[in-house]
């Protein structure tokens, strides 16, 4: 299939209740989205695909669920309340804001790395390559300011009392700031793993890019404490359990490659992120940290409490090294969105636009379909409810068989069973593949654990 385009993606998941603009009726509220009824289950399935893989199948994971609103002290702790800012420039004229190191990275198609330069370097630099506003095209640009990325809001019962707290900007910190609960009530040996998904806030300067690039998101984020001999080849693990993850729920091996960062923060060994092919071009997916002893020995100083393990083998305390694993969970469904839709031309000429999702992460799994409302529709809503038990059915009755078909393809329903005189004389159904289109029939009793095994991740 051609290249497909970032707004033909939107306006898809639009018309079939993937994904709306936030508060619509009052003209939309920049760059926050609504799942809808489709939407929701896509992306709890996506969840719960990464749960099952990192938390569910690997006996030394476990997971939490911690506040959103933390002690401000945990941002002084990690360091976001001194350093978590971007560098923002505003054109004079047309009063957009830029990322001044974005604007580099785009000018020289990401040859100059804006990451390590001052202020004055990428202003320099700007103004020595006279790069323009990307929106009006002018050259009047204001001096460059870091702009803080931290959503503040307060809290306090007494008028006037206004104690500042923040919406956390990453999940992690949850993670590391239970690290001594749950060590001590699991008895977990090191190596092990604490993980979480949850929603994460940042007041981007450059959002866009539909669920690319918003101001609230879901993580999906795992900490692996370890021995620091041990953590090279953890990180080598995750790079590949974190590419496998991918691949396996569908994203097309020619679309992902590894990206290894060359400027690493003071306090870590590695870093690295796994990057997809989206249409706007070859962006982050995820990452994969080595973060060594830094989050732990901060909160230690912070709280005051030791964020130390003690080996039961030699009674050596230490600070444990974390390997971070952190992925979006909005960014990851917008690129499964991406792979799975297509439009194919049939033999007659007819285009159909089919959603080709791993059948695990379809939103449906079934769709039941009386051929004829007035005469299988008792018999259909038999099978509705026994199917419906057991995973997401959807239920149609309107409109002809064919049309019903598109639906479900559009959809990424698996399965389309069709009640017809033949589930009333001999209790079997058809049931139509939605890639293949074919059709099989078999016996009502036998329905569930045909879609049962075909649905599996
Ligand atoms: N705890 C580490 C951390 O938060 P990050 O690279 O800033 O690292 C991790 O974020 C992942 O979260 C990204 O790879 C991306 O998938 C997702 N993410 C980050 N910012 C996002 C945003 N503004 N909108 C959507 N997803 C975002």
């Amino acid at each position: 299939m051609e290249d497909i385009k970032m707004e033909e993606i939107v306006s898809f998941c639009k018309n079939y209740g993937f994904v709306f603009p936030g508060s619509e009726i009052y003209d939309g509220f920049a760059n926050t989205w609504d799942f809808g009824p489709v939407g929701v289950e896509l992306k709890n399935n996506v969840k719960k695909c990464w749960w099952k893989r990192f938390v569910q199948e690997d006996a030394h994971t476990y997971g939490v669920d911690a506040a959103i609103l933390m002690n401000p002290k945990t941002w002084a702790a990690s360091g976001h309340i001194d350093s978590f800012s971007d560098p923002k420039m505003d054109c004079k004229k047309c009063k957009q804001r830029f990322r001044a190191d974005n604007l580099i990275e785009e000018y020289s198609k990401g040859e100059v790395a804006a990451e390590g330069m001052t202020n004055e370097q990428m202003e320099n630099y700007i103004n020595e390559n006279h790069i323009v506003c990307p929106n009006c095209k002018g050259f009047d640009w204001t001096p460059i300011k870091q702009f803080k990325l931290m959503f503040e809001t307060s809290r306090g019962t007494v008028e006037g009392d206004k104690d500042v707290v923040y919406l956390r900007p990453e999940t992690c910190q949850g993670e590391y700031v239970n690290f001594l609960n749950v060590q001590r009530t699991t008895r977990a040996k090191i190596p092990f793993a604490i993980a979480q998904i949850g929603k994460s806030f940042r007041n981007e300067i450059t959002p866009g890019n539909f669920l690319f690039r918003t101001i609230e998101f879901e993580q999906m984020e795992l900490q692996k404490f370890c021995k620091d001999t041990d953590s090279m080849d953890i990180y080598a693990d995750y790079k590949e359990k974190a590419l496998k993850f991918v691949e396996d729920l569908g994203l097309d091996k020619d679309k992902l490659r590894f990206h290894d960062h060359d400027k690493l923060a003071h306090y870590a060994k590695a870093a690295c992120d796994i990057q997809y092919k989206f249409p706007i071009g070859w962006e982050e997916l995820n990452g994969i940290h080595h973060r060594g002893t830094w989050d732990l020995s901060r909160h230690s100083e912070f709280s005051g409490k030791k964020m130390e393990y003690m080996d039961p083998e030699t009674n050596e305390k230490f600070i444990p090294t974390v390997i971070e694993y952190s992925i979006g969970a909005d960014r990851l469904t917008l690129a499964l969105i991406c792979e799975a839709y297509h439009k194919e031309t049939l033999e007659d000429g007819e285009v159909r636009e089919v959603f080709k999702i791993n059948p695990c992460l379809a939103p449906y799994k079934v769709a039941v379909l009386p051929l004829i409302k007035k005469v299988h529709g008792t018999k259909a809503e038999e099978i509705f409810a026994m199917l419906s038990k057991n995973f997401m059915t959807t239920y149609d009755e309107t409109a002809s068989i064919g049309k019903r078909y598109r639906r479900q393809d559009a959809i990424g329903t698996p399965y389309c069973v069709t009640i017809d005189d033949d589930t009333l004389n001999n209790n079997t159904v058809t049931i139509r593949n939605r890639d293949t289109m074919e059709q099989i029939t078999i016996n009502v009793d036998e329905l569930v654990s045909y879609i049962n095994e075909n649905i599996q991740f």
